[in-house]
């Protein structure tokens, strides 16, 4: 009879090798779903896996062009990172990929250690060739920088990619207030689509100089629009003082973030009501309002509670639920966002 440790060594290797197998059927099957969405959406920019919706459990990965980003949850994918790797090598000639760069996402970002943030900025690779630090993609006639060694996240939000072409066609003529605006993909969108001014607004200096340098990349012109390095609330504060007001305003904030200076967090459970009611001071009558999330407790009902309740007595209207691109279907609660109007 085999030793207990041998039987079980026996058969943790058969459960990965199997894995491995199943792993890659799935990749495939997932790749093969997405085939069209490119040229449908005229983008170079795909997510191919889209986790437990493509039956692979913490795992992502998204195309920027001829580069991965695998993005790998530890709490929840169990597959051994090599037997990936080795999934993705086999695939790059294939689908025409030069680099993959690896996220790992333990669960409290802020506890991350070391060695996790050193490999988010490290520009060689986790397979192939290292890549220049920014590469454009495209994406229904804009373009955006993405930087695949930039820390966890590398520049665009692709959930948000059919959101962003609604911002264009509704920013002709109106003056659109982007807040949270990251490196400014919804800025590049309402410029795109006419905007006269855009007020993009972000703690994070650098990510405003990010949004400045999408617009150039767009070949439009970065001096009729406005970039606030500021906490949101207190930019609200201010804007209500000096009776700005805005016909469009778009507001896609992180669940959760924390503030170093005044210390404080920010968690759109808690504070959604605050900001309702901060941007509903400073939109015009009949103006509108895209507010998206990422964070799952997060109903559509609550949201559009939060901003009726806070417009009162003017009307508020649900416009729209802009739904979430074919990449990343059947996981409807990954993601949503509701389009207002404020009589
Ligand atoms: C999830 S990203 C927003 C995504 C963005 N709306 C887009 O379209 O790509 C979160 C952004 O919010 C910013 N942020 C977090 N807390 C903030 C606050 N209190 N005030 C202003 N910006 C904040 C961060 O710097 C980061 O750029």
């Amino acid at each position: 009879m085999r030793p207990r440790a041998g039987r079980r060594q026996a058969r943790a290797s058969r459960i990965a090798a199997l894995g491995s197998a199943e792993l890659a059927r799935r990749i495939d099957t997932a790749v093969n779903r997405r085939a069209g969405l490119t040229d449908s959406a005229a983008t170079d920019a795909v997510r191919l896996v889209h986790d437990a919706a493509d039956g692979a459990a913490g795992l992502v990965i998204e195309r920027w062009r001829d580069v991965l980003v695998v993005q790998v949850h530890e709490d929840r994918f169990s597959s051994p990172l090599d037997a990936l790797r080795e999934v993705l090598r086999e695939r790059f000639d294939a689908w025409n990929v030069r680099a993959a760069y690896l996220k790992r996402f333990v669960r409290d970002r802020a506890h991350a250690d070391a060695s996790t943030e050193r490999l988010h900025r490290d520009p060689q690779p986790w397979i192939g060739e290292s890549v220049e630090p920014a590469i454009t993609i495209r994406e229904c006639g804009a373009r955006f920088l993405v930087r695949p060694y930039d820390g966890f996240s590398v520049g665009l939000f692709l959930e948000q990619r059919d959101r962003r072409r609604r911002v264009r066609e509704l920013a002709c003529d109106r003056r659109v207030l982007n807040l949270f605006c990251y490196s400014g993909g919804f800025t590049v969108a309402a410029a795109l689509g006419g905007s006269p001014g855009v007020t993009s607004v972000d703690l994070s200096r650098r990510y405003l100089a990010w949004c400045r340098e999408n617009l150039v990349a767009n070949g439009l012109a970065v001096e009729p629009h406005r970039f606030y390095a500021s906490d949101v609330f207190e930019f609200l504060r201010r804007a209500e003082r000096q009776s700005l007001r805005f016909d469009l305003i778009v507001i896609d904030p992180p669940t959760f973030a924390r503030m170093r200076r005044p210390k404080r967090v920010f968690r759109f459970a808690d504070d959604l009501e605050r900001l309702a009611a901060g941007a509903l001071r400073i939109l015009e009558p009949d103006g509108l309002l895209l507010c998206s999330t990422n964070d799952r407790t997060m109903t559509h009902e609550r949201i559009e509670r939060a901003f009726r309740d806070a417009a009162a007595p003017r009307r508020c209207e649900v416009v729209d639920r802009p739904p979430l691109p074919p990449d990343f279907a059947g996981d409807p609660d990954y993601s949503k966002s509701v389009l207002l109007r404020v009589k």
